[in-house]
Order: structure tokens, then C-alpha cells, then sequence
């Protein structure tokens, strides 16, 4: 599609007062990732870069999230509804120079990129002066009605609220999408005659159908069948039935790509994750952001995986969360492991049950196998961290760096207060709460020495 043709408004002013939020409805997320993400998604391939957007409500967070998107958001500063959103957005549209505008509520997350194509071919084959993607769905809800004239033409689109049978007649479940393909020429000289007369106060896009209509203009509905890719996302229960739909056309594709899945319906994996055909994964789970998982690795239920990489052959075992981190290969993580962000896990190493890293190296072949934290630490090769072992990195006002060289063996319980360096093949006596540097190879022992003192019972 050639982008002169069309550009694209992106309507993602409003508040989504159904839903209850203080967060703009736009940035709910599915699977991790905003309603809006998807929105851009879809569009990218016919649209390019000649997309903009209507933001209002808590503007300024919908941009920053967006920043790839940077100059091309146009603020609604009052949110006075749809068709004013079009008419703040209007002069943006207009400098594209494109012949066609597409707008499309902000809030179709299961929108997918061959409907906009499809749209946006129709819309070049037919040359329609307005036109939108209607919809037949079993519950029209509270979309806004299509209705038409004795001979089948458009007529209106006339709002859910504003419906009434015995002006508009019995209603046909015809309804509309929200997604238009506007002919900029055309439309122009429509906009200024919208009214904000109807039973919501706003002025409506989809009044510009009945006016267009009025102008002897050429108006048609695309219609898309009872499609629910085209459902609109207006309240906590419809967010949940999108992102289920979501969720299981995400772990079909993983299945169909060679990836294992067991309870298949419960594992919840991002759009933008990367996993190798020959993964194995148990639901639930969920697995979000750019995280990639190599090929070989296994991750058992229950974990929770943001923005990490997993390399061949890992293990990660039940109830372990991993949060911006890297296991290498080989590495085993868990059950109830816990990477932070900055944990860097290197070949074959391994972090047992309660332990939790941040902002921490785990050396080739090291060992943290029992409830430990290990914070901005660098641990050497080959070095077994024993049970309890707590690297103290704040002094309640700083942190501090804890450094342990190759071959170390730290024994359990020990408390490392940073800043401290423990030399390589150094051994640290069980108990101990280390304050001072230790060379290489020597013992480090910093605990009370043991007393033992007979008693003497008094018989009475
Ligand atoms: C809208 C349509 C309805 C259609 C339905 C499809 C209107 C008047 N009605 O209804 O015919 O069936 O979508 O899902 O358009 N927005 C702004 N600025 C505003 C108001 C809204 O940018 O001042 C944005 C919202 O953020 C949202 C989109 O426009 O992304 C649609 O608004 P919404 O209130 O959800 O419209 P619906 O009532 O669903
Ligand atoms: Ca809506």
C-alpha cells in the first residue's frame, strides 16, 4: 500500500471511565504489552510511519510509553468526544498530504494487520468518499448501530444510547467497528457541521456518516462478519475476554512452531517474547517483554519471566521469577529462585530455593544453592556460596560492592558487609560476619569463639 495514499488517527484521547482506572484504557495491557502496542502494530505494514494519535487523558504517559513515536501525538485537551478528537487531529491528517485518512479507536487491541490491509484495498477499489468496517456480532452491546435504507444503502450510524425503535425501526445487528477510511477532500467540509446534540453530550465521529449521506456523498460499510478481532475494549470483563483470546492464539502459535506446552491453556507468553522450537514449558507461567528462551531449556510452572534470556539448555524450576536477567547455559534456576534485575547467571551455574540476585555475576559453574542474597556482587568461577549467605550491600544510605574471587567456598550463614573482596580459593568459616578484605587462599573466620562451660546442678 502506498503510504500517500493513507495516513492513519490513532483515537486514544479518552479516559475509558468503564473501566474503573485512574491509568489512560489505552495502556491496559494484554499479555503485557498495551491495547495501544497492538493497535500499532496491526497498522505498520500498510501504514509505515504515517500514523498519529489523539491523546487527552494523562497524555503525557500515553507519549512516554510510545517514545518511537515521538511527533506525532496531537492532544485533545478536553476529551469532548470522537468527532472532536478527528477535528483536533484534522490539520495533522492534512499535511500528510495523503488522500485518505484510516481512524481507528485506540482501544481494538485484537485488531490484526490483513483487516487494515483488506480495509485499506477495499477503500482504494470502491473509492468511497467515508467508509467503515461493520461488524454483525451476536451481542451488538453498546456499539453503534448501522442502519440503511429501503435500498440497502448506508443510512446513519446511530450510538447504542441514542437508538430508539420507533424512530429508527426494529435494529438489524449490523454495527460499527470504529475503524474509518475517511477521503480527506470529502470529509473536510463535513467536520464543522458536528453537533454535540445526542444523549452523551459528545461530538460523535459517526454522525460524519449521516452527513456525508445528506451530501449525496459515497458511503459504504465494509462488513467483516461477526469478527472478533474487531471488538472494542471498554471494561475490565471485555479487557479479560481479549486478552484470553489473546492468550491461547499466543500458544498456538508456540505449539505450531515446534515449542512443548504443557496445560497449555494457562501458559501466557507476550507478543514480543522469542522462544526456540524444542523449549518446554509448563502452565501456568507467564513469560513477558523482550524475553527470549534458547532452544533445549525447560521452564517449569509457576514462573513469572519479564525481560530475561534464557540460554540452551537452562532449567528453571517451579515458582522462580526472573526479571531483567541472564541465565547462561546450562544454569539451573529454583524452585522459588529469584533473579533481579542485573542478575547474570554464566554457564552451568546454579541458584537453589530462596535465593534471590540483583545487580549480581554468578560466575562459570558457581553454586548459591539455599537461601541467599547476593547483591552488586561479582562471583568467581567455580565458587559455592553456602546456605544464608547475605551479601550486607547498604549502609542505609549507599550500596556497596561485594567481589569473591575463583574457587571460593563461602561457608552458611555468612554475613559479606560491603564494601569487602574475598580472594580467590579463599574459605570463609561458617557464621561469620566478614568486614575485612581476605587474600587468596586464606580462611576468613569472624564469629565469637565457642565457649563451653560445665554446669553444676544443685540437687535439692
Ligand atoms: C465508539 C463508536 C461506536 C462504535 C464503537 C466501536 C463513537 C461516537 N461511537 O463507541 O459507534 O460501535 O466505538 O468500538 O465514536 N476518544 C478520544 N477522545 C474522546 C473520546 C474518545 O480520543 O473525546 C477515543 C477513546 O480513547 C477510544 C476511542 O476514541 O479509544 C473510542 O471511544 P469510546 O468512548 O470507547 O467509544 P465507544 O463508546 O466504544
Ligand atoms: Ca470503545
Amino acid at each position: 500500500m502506498n503510504n500517500s495514499f493513507a495516513c492513519a488517527l490513532v483515537l486514544a484521547g479518552g479516559k475509558g471511565t468503564r473501566m474503573h482506572s485512574e491509568s489512560p484504557k489505552v495502556l491496559k495491557t494484554l499479555l503485557g504489552e498495551s491495547m495501544l502496542y497492538y493497535v500499532y502494530n496491526a497498522l505498520k505494514p500498510s501504514l509505515g510511519e504515517n500514523v498519529f494519535t489523539i491523546v487527552g487523558f494523562e497524555a503525557e504517559r500515553v507519549e512516554k510509553a510510545f517514545p518511537d513515536m515521538k511527533d506525532r501525538f496531537v492532544l485533545q485537551a478536553e476529551q469532548l468526544g470522537t468527532g472532536h478528537a478527528l477535528q483536533m487531529g484534522w490539520e495533522c491528517i492534512k499535511q500528510t498530504e495523503s488522500e485518505y485518512c484510516l481512524v481507528i479507536n485506540g482501544d481494538t487491541p485484537l485488531i490484526q494487520e490483513h483487516i487494515v490491509a483488506d480495509f485499506l484495498t477495499a477503500v482504494q477499489r470502491d473509492g468511497s468518499d467515508i467508509s467503515f468496517v461493520s461488524i454483525t456480532p451476536d451481542d451488538s452491546g453498546e456499539f453503534g448501530r448501522v442502519t440503511r435504507d429501503e435500498n440497502g444503502q448506508v443510512a446513519a450510524i446511530v450510538e447504542a444510547k441514542d437508538y430508539d425503535e420507533s424512530v429508527h425501526g426494529p435494529a438489524s445487528g449490523e454495527v460499527n467497528a470504529g475503524i474509518y477510511c475517511l477521503k480527506i477532500s470529502a470529509v473536510e467540509s463535513l467536520l464543522s457541521k458536528l453537533t454535540n446534540n445526542n444523549k452523551s453530550g459528545e461530538y460523535y465521529i459517526t454522525d460524519l456518516v449521516d452527513l456525508a449521506v445528506e451530501s449525496g456523498m459515497n458511503v459504504t460499510a465494509v462488513n467483516a462478519g461477526d469478527s472478533i478481532d474487531l471488538m472494542g475494549i471498554n471494561s475490565p470483563f471485555e479487557l479479560a475476554q481479549a486478552e484470553s483470546v489473546l492468550r491461547l492464539r499466543a500458544a498456538e502459535k508456540l505449539l505450531n512452531s515446534g515449542i512443548t506446552l504443557h496445560n497449555w491453556e494457562s501458559v501466557v507468553v507476550g507478543p514480543c517474547v522469542k522462544i526456540e522450537p524444542g523449549v518446554e514449558i509448563t502452565g501456568p507461567c507467564e513469560i513477558y517483554g523482550q524475553s527470549v528462551i534458547a532452544r533445549g531449556s525447560v521452564v517449569e510452572s509457576h514462573c513469572r519471566i519479564v525481560d530475561s534470556e534464557i540460554a540452551e539448555g537452562a532449567l528453571i524450576k517451579a515458582y522462580s521469577h526472573l526479571e531483567d536477567a541472564q541465565v547462561g547455559r546450562d544454569c539451573m534456576v529454583g524452585p522459588y529462585g529469584r533473579l533481579r534485575p542485573g542478575a547474570v547467571m554464566e554457564e552451568g551455574s546454579k541458584v537453589g530455593n530462596f535465593v534471590e540476585i540483583k545487580k549480581a555475576v554468578l560466575g562459570k559453574g558457581a553454586k548459591a544453592s539455599h537461601l541467599t542474597y547476593l547483591g552488586d556482587s561479582e562471583i568467581g568461577a567455580g565458587t559455592n556460596i553456602g546456605a544464608g549467605t547475605i551479601t550486607c550491600n547498604y549502609d542505609g544510605v549507599n550500596k556497596h560492592k561485594t567481589v569473591i574471587g575463583e574457587g571460593a567456598f563461602i561457608g552458611s550463614n555468612t554475613a559479606l558487609v560491603a564494601p569487602v573482596t574475598i580472594g580467590k580459593g579463599a574459605l570463609i568459616g561458617a557464621g561469620s560476619t566478614i568486614t575485612k578484605n581476605v587474600n587468596d587462599g586464606d580462611l576468613g573466620v569472624a564469629r565469637g569463639k565457642q565457649v563451653n562451660i560445665s554446669r553444676t546442678f544443685k540437687k535439692s
